[in-house]
């Protein structure tokens, strides 16, 4: 075993969403285990690992920035920097993008087994992943391409993770998945009502979607005071024809049905949201049903993402992108003055 001083140096950069920090997490505990250390730049590093996301391209764009960077300085000072990329870009591409970059290794994520305890950030709540992948193709997501279909762990081990966080010291958890409400093909419910039983402060969970929030479920949030209050539950759109062609099964309407039965069981209640703006198609009025129902429903915030092409989706084989940047960004701004201003 390595002494620490004596350990080499590992640097971690992680894009996206929730679901490549959990990773991230056990990709450190992966490298400590091979003798490194964490370094809080990479430019002291041997090793650095960019765990990639292609949600939007200018998340893809960060990735190649990144490793266009480390080449330059390593070539510029000699020194020996490995770059190993993993995460979402490699689940996609693999050997054709890297051909295209300087020379970097590929670590598949599936490579980095749930068996490997992860070295938690501790000023946050544990993430603990509890599927992974997702099977709904929503037109604009790339997501069931790039981590494939949705695999859930098992609960057995689920909750083996959670008791070792809580005997690590975290009172706070956050159960991760794309879709977790179709964990274990509808045993969500019972999972959650496993871990809420546990001497817990607080479980969150994301996402869930709206088209699998059961009565169950709802009346187990009810129960149990420690799940939290705020929930996410993506919109991504206000207007029926763009769900439609989003390829999501709700309408707005259903929607609020559903946020306002969950408000009627679930006292004090808070919701956050996601919304893509800028689908392909989304005309004014279209945009204007979105900010009618944020205004119904009263998001306490909401992540806002315009809507980037993806090579592979079928909105970006059937659909032109034709809401022009400048069009995008004012409705961006309309939306984050309405939910998310009020926070600052
Ligand atoms: N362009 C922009 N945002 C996207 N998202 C998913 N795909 C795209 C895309 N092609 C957003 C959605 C999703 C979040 C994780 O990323 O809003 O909820
Ligand atoms: Fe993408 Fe839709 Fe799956 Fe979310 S539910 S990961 S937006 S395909």
């Amino acid at each position: 075993m390595a002494v620490a001083g004596k350990r080499k140096k590992v640097y971690i950069e992680t894009f996206g969403c929730i679901q490549n920090k959990a990773d991230s997490e056990r990709i450190r505990a992966f490298y400590w285990n091979k003798g490194y250390e964490q370094m809080p730049d990479w430019k002291e590093a041997d090793v650095v690992i960019i765990n990639s996301c292609i949600v939007r391209q200018s998340a893809e764009n960060r990735a190649y920035g990144l490793i266009n960077n480390i080449d330059k300085y390593r070539k510029a000072t000699n020194k020996k920097i490995k770059i190993v990329l993993t995460g979402c870009l490699v689940g996609l591409a693999g050997e054709k993008i890297i051909e295209k970059l300087p020379p970097v290794e590929i670590l598949p994520i599936t490579k980095i087994s749930y068996q490997i305890k992860p070295l938690r950030d501790k000023k946050q709540a544990a993430l603990i992943p509890i599927s992974s992948g997702c099977d709904n193709f929503c037109s604009y997501c790339i997501v069931p391409y790039a981590r494939g279909r949705e695999r859930s762990r098992k609960k057995e081990e689920i909750l083996a993770e959670v008791d070792r966080a809580i005997e690590s010291g975290f009172s706070e958890v956050i159960l991760i998945g794309q879709n977790v409400n179709s964990y274990g093909k509808g045993r969500f419910t019972d999972l959650l009502e496993s871990v809420a039983k546990k001497d817990l402060e607080k479980i969150s969970f994301v996402s869930s979607n709206p088209w699998d929030f059961s009565d169950k479920l709802i009346g187990k949030i009810a129960k149990y005071k420690n799940v939290d209050r705020l929930i996410h539950l993506p919109l991504q759109s206000g207007d029926d024809e763009i769900l439609k062609k989003m390829n999501r099964p709700y309408t707005a309407k259903k929607y609020l049905r559903l946020v306002e039965k969950i408000r009627s069981k679930v006292d004090g209640v808070r919701f956050s949201t996601d919304i893509l703006i800028g689908f392909p198609g989304e005309s004014r009025k279209a945009f204007g049903n979105t900010v009618k129902l944020c205004k119904r429903v009263g998001f306490e915030l909401a992540y806002l993402n315009k809507y980037s092409p993806r090579k592979g989706t079928v909105s970006a084989k059937l659909y032109a992108d034709d809401v022009p940047w400048k069009e995008k960004q004012r409705r961006w701004r309309r939306l984050n003055e309405l939910i998310n201003k009020k926070l600052s």
